[in-house]
């Protein structure tokens, strides 16, 4: 079974020219709403690819019902997601002419996930469960440390990255999802080479996912090291939850069976389908969107 400990956002999307600069004023085009949150993009990834995923976590019964009825559409199992008579997380996106994007993200019910939910919880994971955290919730340390004490994989995309990250346990990850920044900060190494040796001298038991922009992804366990280079989209309207989108078919690859090359090549062709269309859960392409691009670009 897969668990995603994990966000759930409305995200408010502005259109820009540009991204704002600090003391700068600029009009928005657009304004649009979309369901967001890492969490949420990964478990919808991870469903669209396939795979049986349980999502975890706090939603704003005030805010928030539709994003809940969003997962169950998309086929995430709900049983354990909480109402909270509270505001849901949200973030502020701004998404410029070339579809890159600046991203605040307010933390709402996502942060008031306590020890008791935690508990609660932690008691469904059993020996093998694979479990999905990023940094966008409370008590993520605790709950990783239930999940090694019960058997569960952990899996951990340490992104909005803080200092919070260096007090998670991190010894206990099975694999990492980190940018070149995050590699950067971890490992205080600068080339995807040196962040991913030294990922597997300081956590030898966990595989690492260094995700380069266009320049595609490197994958190492210490067995074996995979480079796999980006696709091409066709046209790029918004990067918002492309990384998300990676991770969610990358785990449901390999969930399903794919070895580490084929679910990094469906990984990278669904993150590549994904920046086509606006908003970040929603851009998110079905299994089949991607089968059929990778035919056209294997021609
Ligand atoms: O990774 C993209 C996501 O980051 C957005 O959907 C936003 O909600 C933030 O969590």
């Amino acid at each position: 079974m897969i668990y995603n400990f994990g966000s759930i956002n409305i995200d408010y999307v502005y259109e820009t020219q540009q991204i704002v600069r600090p003391g700068q004023t600029i009009s928005a085009n657009t304004r649009k709403i979309f369901p967001g949150g890492k969490g949420l993009n990964q478990s919808i990834a991870m469903a669209r690819a396939g795979a049986d995923v349980t999502h975890l976590g706090y939603y704003g019964k005030q805010d928030a019902v539709f994003l809940v009825e969003l997962l169950k559409e998309a086929g995430v199992q709900t049983y354990f997601l909480e109402g909270v008579d509270a505001t849901n997380g949200h973030a502020f996106i701004q998404v410029d002419a070339s579809g890159e994007n600046a991203i605040v993200v307010f933390g709402g019910t996502n942060r008031m996930v306590d020890e008791a939910y935690v508990k609660k919880v932690a008691d469904k994971i059993q020996e093998g469960d694979w479990v999905i955290f990023q940094n966008e919730m409370s008590c993520t340390a605790e709950m990783m440390k239930e999940v090694h004490r019960r058997g569960g994989k952990i899996v951990l995309n340490p992104s909005p990255f803080d200092e919070d990250i260096q007090t998670f346990p991190l010894e206990k990850v099975s694999l990492f999802f980190v940018n070149s920044i995050e590699g950067k900060a971890l490992t205080g190494e600068e080339s995807p080479e040196t962040i991913c040796k030294a990922f597997g001298e300081m956590y030898p038991q966990s595989a690492v996912v260094l995700t380069l922009g266009e320049k595609g992804a490197l994958y190492c366990d210490g067995i074996q090291t995979i480079q796999q280079p980006a696709y091409k989209a066709k046209v790029v309207v918004d990067t918002t939850g492309a990384g998300d989108t990676f991770t969610g078919y990358f785990v449901a690859g390999i969930a399903l069976g794919l070895s580490e090359e084929q679910a990094l090549k469906r990984a990278a062709i669904a993150a590549a389908l994904s920046v086509e269309k606006m908003g970040a859960a929603s851009s998110i392409p079905l299994l089949k969107a991607v089968e059929d691009r990778e035919k056209i670009t294997s021609k």
